[in-house]
């Protein structure tokens, strides 16, 4: 659906197009609506290309010299379709929406119902959204109708013959099937249109700065995320790689330098190679940096395979008394002493191994060995041990883990081989983004990042998470600094005080209503901002002008206050040299999170953490 003023741009459009067979320039369609600068006008056509009403120039989204206005038609919306409850159906034209007419077809004829209620989430259409209907009689087995039954009473359903009767079967698992005699179809659904209006997030009002748009093509539900090299190594809130290619592929081009400030395992880095734009990546996790570079790396896999089944045949023959225990804190506590002499043998064989990239990608696979093998609850991000009879019966395989990992991760190098682009680079940097890294100023044509979400208490202890693995593959220099990692990373350190000159006012909103409650938690908020600002303003300092920082951010609890991170972000930003364009929300089908946590630490007072995140995306001025 367009809003009036973009129904006006896409009308200039199509009018000067029929006069002058090319489209008009941004500073034509900035002039002709008196907008303040072409960038608004860029903001209308990419918000068209977006809607499906102009087409898009391959690998130059943002062109408006070879739009072509397509074909649309205006449909009558009759009023509104109960998924949910029957409701009395009531046909009364009020408004009109205008959609492409390659959208629903040529054929039949068509009309349009807004939906209440939530009978038919399963199908992706949710209350307050806009069916577009084509008219007919009959429907065939499993197709959404427009159903009549009963007196008058209007449902949409799915709808299925049984034995001589009709089902109507809403898809919501919660809900139960209608079963009729008679039905009266008066149309299928042929189009979903979301209302993202009447979606926005919940607790925000009509009044705030920015708006948040609800936007389900996002959230690559059911799609895979480990393809390539994206699935040798587990890490904690991993970018979706859709999510990523999008974000490059709307916001840069190929042959361009692109940056993510805080690229983890190096999800956004690996689709940037699949695409051809070089990378840079910086990350303060050791870990990280050891995931990032082996998944950026391009090996040959039948030099990789070989030097794997020659590592297989080493490690049979290495003798208990060949290896060496590594020695860290708390080694006996995290792993059984039979474990501990199987990893070694496993590590000391991978070591041997002379070409650094496949020794690297090999102790990849260890690492997850390491903590598969570990006496932890391998579903968990902290290190939590398991107890009683389960550690008593604890009896892992270890090369058999091993096996199945580096067979998998072999089997992701050679995809990766095969559809990396050549003569593209990736640099992985290891650093703080709140600093300066030595990447020069005005030289990145695109920042995409997801930074982390606050502090680790409430959210992710990444150190803790790469604790294990990262003393057994040796990337600190100290394997016992590994445990100090959770305090060096955003929020870390909680601040003195509460003073701060953070110029953003949903900050000052979220941190006086935590302060009441807990002002040692209101601190560790402000220091994760402060840090967060910093970075910001490297961000700002290493982009090009007129380019785009993306950042995927979630909304935390903290003492059941929701932080709107998302607009703090957007206010900070716009006060360092940025303009925040859009912030388009997501769900999170997918992502390993903590999906619930006790905030309140009250028992059985359980807090949905994280199931939504925004993609705040701002632009350099
Ligand atoms: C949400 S994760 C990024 C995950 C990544 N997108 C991926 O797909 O694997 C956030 C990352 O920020 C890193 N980080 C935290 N504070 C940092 C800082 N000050 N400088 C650089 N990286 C930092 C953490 O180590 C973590 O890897």
């Amino acid at each position: 659906m367009l809003t009036k003023k973009q129904t006006q741009v896409l009308d200039f459009i199509k009018v000067y197009m029929k006069k002058n067979s090319y489209a008009p320039s941004l500073d034509e369609i900035k002039r002709k609506f008196k907008l303040a600068s072409v960038s608004t006008a860029h903001y209308y056509i990419s918000k068209l290309q977006d809607a499906g009403f102009l087409n898009k120039e391959h690998n130059q989204p943002r062109a408006v010299s070879t739009v072509e206005a397509k074909q649309t038609v205006e449909i009558p919306i009759l009023g509104a379709i109960a998924a949910g409850q029957p409701i009395e159906a009531i046909e009364i034209p009020d408004e009109t929406i205008t959609i492409t007419r390659d959208e629903i077809g040529k054929q039949g004829k068509h009309y349009a119902l807004r939906v209440q209620g939530s009978s038919m989430i399963d199908e992706g259409i949710f209350d307050g959204d806009i069916v577009v209907i084509r008219k007919q009689e009959v429907a065939e087995n499993g197709q959404t109708v427009v159903a009549v039954i009963d007196d008058n009473e209007a449902t949409l359903k799915k709808l299925y013959r049984e034995n001589g009767k009709f089902r109507l079967q809403p898809a919501n698992p919660t809900l139960f099937p209608i079963y009729r005699d008679e039905v009266e179809v008066r149309g299928v659904v042929v189009k979903i249109i979301r209302n993202l209006e009447s979606q926005l997030d919940q607790g925000q009002s009509r009044d705030e700065k920015y708006v948040r748009k609800i936007d389900y093509s996002w959230d690559y539900r059911g799609e895979k995320t480990k393809s390539h090299t994206h699935g040798i190594h587990t890490y904690p809130a991993m970018f979706i790689p859709q999510v990523g290619r999008r974000l490059l592929e709307t916001y840069s081009k190929e042959g361009d330098t692109i940056c993510d400030i805080f690229c983890g395992s190096g999800s956004a880095l690996v689709e940037s190679r699949l695409i051809g734009r070089n990378a840079y990546g910086i990350d303060l996790n050791p870990l990280a940096i050891f995931l990032a570079k082996a998944k950026t790396t391009p090996i040959n896999p039948q030099k990789l395979t070989k030097e794997y089944l020659a590592l297989l045949d080493r490690v049979e023959k290495i003798k208990d008394k060949e290896i060496q225990r590594p020695d860290f804190k708390n080694i006996d506590f995290w792993f059984k002493d039979k474990v501990i002499v199987k990893l070694a043998k496993l590590k000391k064989a991978i070591r041997e191994i002379k070409d650094e990239t496949i020794q690297n990608f090999l102790m990849v696979a260890f690492s997850e060995t390491v903590r598969y093998s570990s006496n932890t609850k391998t579903g968990e991000f902290k290190l939590v041990r398991v107890k009683g009879e389960k550690l008593q019966k604890h009896d892992p395989d270890v090369v058999g883990i091993f096996r199945k990992h580096a067979e998998k991760n072999i089997a992701g190098m050679t995809d990766f081989y095969k559809d990396a682009k050549k003569d593209i680079w990736t640099k992985i940097i290891y650093g703080d983004s709140s600093k300066d890294n030595g990447i020069k100023a005005n030289s990145i044509d695109c920042i995409i990042t997801s930074p982390p979400y606050g502090d680790s208490r409430t959210t992710v202890a990444y150190g803790q998470f790469s604790r294990l693995s990262a003393q057994w593959i040796d990337v600190f220099d100290n394997p016992n600094d590994a445990s100090g990692l959770d305090n060096d990373l955003l929020g870390g350190r909680a601040t003195k005080n509460l003073i701060h000159t953070l110029s953003s006012g949903y900050l000052k909103e979220s941190l006086e209503k935590i302060a009441k409650q807990d002002e040692s938690r209101a601190k560790d908020v402000l220091s994760f901002n402060l840090g967060l600002n910093e970075c910001l303003k490297q961000a700002h300092r290493i982009l090009k002008p007129r380019k785009y920082f993306c950042l995927v951010v979630g909304n935390r609890l903290v003492k059941q206050v929701r932080i709107p991170t998302d607009f703090i972000i957007a206010e900070l930003a716009e006060k360092i040299g940025f303009t925040c364009e859009d912030i388009i929300v997501r769900n999170i089908p997918g992502k390993r999170m903590p999906v619930k946590n006790s905030p309140t630490n009250i028992v059985g007072a359980l807090e949905e953490t994280m199931n939504k995140e925004s993609i705040v995306v701002l632009r350099k001025n």
